[in-house]
């Protein structure tokens, strides 16, 4: 994946380098450039971009003044020379230089426009502030800094996106997001709506204070070669809810070349997703690659579809390869289907195959009330191997369906994880029809 991209990009600067020759010899008849040694090209287009745009070295180049220190505020700079740059230029960060974003930004109406960031762009952690300014989701009651909204949006270089999230971790240590009367909102660090192609390359997405990435009601999203963490210098306060990638109404979710390091989610695209490829993903300590939670509001129908995950990599988390659903009695329906995992590498993972209709923190009396209504078919995992921590004994994979939905079409193949505990089961219940490897009820797991 890595050569052959790093192949295409000398194509292309070869390609370009011709292009620009033949742009500052605009008056020279066409014959005089006819190819020689087989190295020339005749064409006269100038090259575009995927989205038939103009590519980099074509576009009108604006720079802003960088912060002097963590106060300095440039968030008006960066909106205005945002504005500068849309329709067809680029707005570039310097390598070395910090940008501090101190106030919410609206950044909904873009329109081909290429952000460069070599330098670091900082959120402020004035918790006070960006509570009472931000914009709000009602969707897990979710807030962010900034929209980005609108078509044909390229973020990339080898900056840093930093949301600063450490006194968000302090601030909210002991709480849970999930909880009715959770009031504490933090922001997400990157959220697009509205938005059709968007392309994040080659950055470090880092400490975001919630949830890293969360896309809504957008249209093909393509992260590759970025890096996410979430680290807390201190001991009592973890990083909480600091997902990856998180999604919600979305047609078309490519990450690839991608590594993780947060302490929840790694991948875990939400309701009305489809269309998603994950390749070459990273992930290490985190809540493992799933689909969903879906299922949550009362009335609501949820649907996770057509999803390729291959040549993942979980390292010393809770989940593996995961589905989860949510029960209760107010809770929504909806369907999980045609999901492939394939070439899944798990080392010292709780759970590394598992299928959960009783999320989240429900006793199991109360899902055994009120099933979950999420029907979950055509589900393959393919290629798994490594092994789990031993948490759950000798189980490796954990197949529960609700008693309230349908779970059909699930198959395993090629399955070979290890558990400390002794010799590796797979548990299977209320699943229809043969999984392709041998499993036991949970009720006869060790
Ligand atoms: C979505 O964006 C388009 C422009 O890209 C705009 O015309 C439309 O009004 C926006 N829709 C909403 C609901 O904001
Ligand atoms: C670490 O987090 C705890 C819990 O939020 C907090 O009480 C403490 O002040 C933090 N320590 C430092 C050095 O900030
Ligand atoms: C699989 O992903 C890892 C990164 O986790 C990468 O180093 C490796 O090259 C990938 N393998 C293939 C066959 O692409
Ligand atoms: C993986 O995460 C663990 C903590 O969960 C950390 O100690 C370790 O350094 C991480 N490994 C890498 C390669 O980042
Ligand atoms: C998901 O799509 C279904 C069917 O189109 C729709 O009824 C539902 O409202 C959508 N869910 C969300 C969370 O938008
Ligand atoms: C299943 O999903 C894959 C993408 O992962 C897609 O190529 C295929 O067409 C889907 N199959 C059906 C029946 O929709
Ligand atoms: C779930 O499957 C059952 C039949 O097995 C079907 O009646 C129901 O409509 C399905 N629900 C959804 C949301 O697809
Ligand atoms: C399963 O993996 C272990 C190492 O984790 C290896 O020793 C063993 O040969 C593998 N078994 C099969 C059937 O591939």
């Amino acid at each position: 994946m890595k050569s052959l991209s790093f192949l295409l990009s000398v194509a292309a600067c070869l390609v370009s380098a011709s292009a620009v020759a033949i742009e500052h010899n605009a008056v020279v008849p066409a014959d005089a450039l006819a190819p020689r040694g087989g190295h020339g090209h005749g064409h006269q287009e100038p090259l575009k971009d995927n989205w038939g745009n103009a590519v980099e070295k074509d576009r009108k180049k604006i720079t802003i003044r960088a912060s002097k220190h963590d106060r300095d505020d440039i968030s008006d700079d960066f909106l205005a020379a945002i504005k500068k740059a849309n329709h067809g230029g680029l707005l570039h960060l310097k390598k070395g230089k910090k940008y501090v974003i101190g106030k919410k930004l609206d950044l909904s109406f873009l329109k081909d426009v290429y952000v460069k960031i070599d330098g670091e762009l900082k959120f402020t952690d004035d918790i006070k502030y960006w509570q009472a300014n931000n914009f709000y989701y009602p969707f897990q009651k979710s807030i962010t800094f900034w929209v980005w909204g609108g078509k044909d949006i390229k973020i990339y270089g080898s900056g840093v996106i930093n949301g600063n999230g450490q006194a968000w971790w302090d601030g909210f240590s002991g709480a849970e997001i999930l909880d009715p009367n959770n009031k504490y909102y933090r922001p997400i660090l990157f959220l697009t709506d509205n938005a059709t192609n968007i392309e994040v390359n080659g950055l470090h997405l880092k400490d975001s204070p919630c949830w890293t990435n969360f896309f809504v009601r957008t249209k093909n999203v393509v992260f590759d070669d970025v890096y996410i963490s979430a680290v807390s210098t201190n001991a009592s306060s973890l990083p909480k809810n600091t997902d990856g990638f998180d999604s919600y109404n979305v047609d078309g979710l490519t990450v690839l070349n991608t590594r993780v390091n947060v302490g929840d989610d790694c991948f875990s695209p939400k309701p009305n997703t489809t269309n998603i490829l994950v390749r070459n993903l990273w992930c290490n300590g985190t809540h493992g690659v799933s689909m969903g939670s879906i299922g949550q509001y009362p009335g609501v129908q949820d649907f996770i579809s057509n999803a390729h995950l291959e040549n993942i990599t979980l390292l010393n988390g809770e989940n593996g390869a995961r589905l989860k659903a949510w029960a209760g009695p107010s809770v929504g329906y909806g369907y999980i289907s045609n999901i492939t995992y394939k070439d899944i590498h798990v080392e010292n993972t709780d759970h590394p195959i598992v299928l959960d209709q009783c999320y989240f923190n429900i006793p199991a009396a109360t899902c055994a009330a009120y099933p979950s209504k999420v029907n979950i078919t055509g589900v393959r995992f393919l290629n798994v191997h490594g092994t789990s921590s031993g948490k759950e004994g000798r189980v490796v994979a954990d197949l529960t369906c609700s008693p309230g939905a349908t779970c059909n079409g699930i198959h395993l193949e090629n399955i070979n994880i290890t558990s400390p505990k002794g010799e590796a089961q797979v548990v299977c219940d209320n699943i229809q029809g043969d999984i392709g490897v041998p499993c036991i009820p949970g009720s006869e797991a060790a």
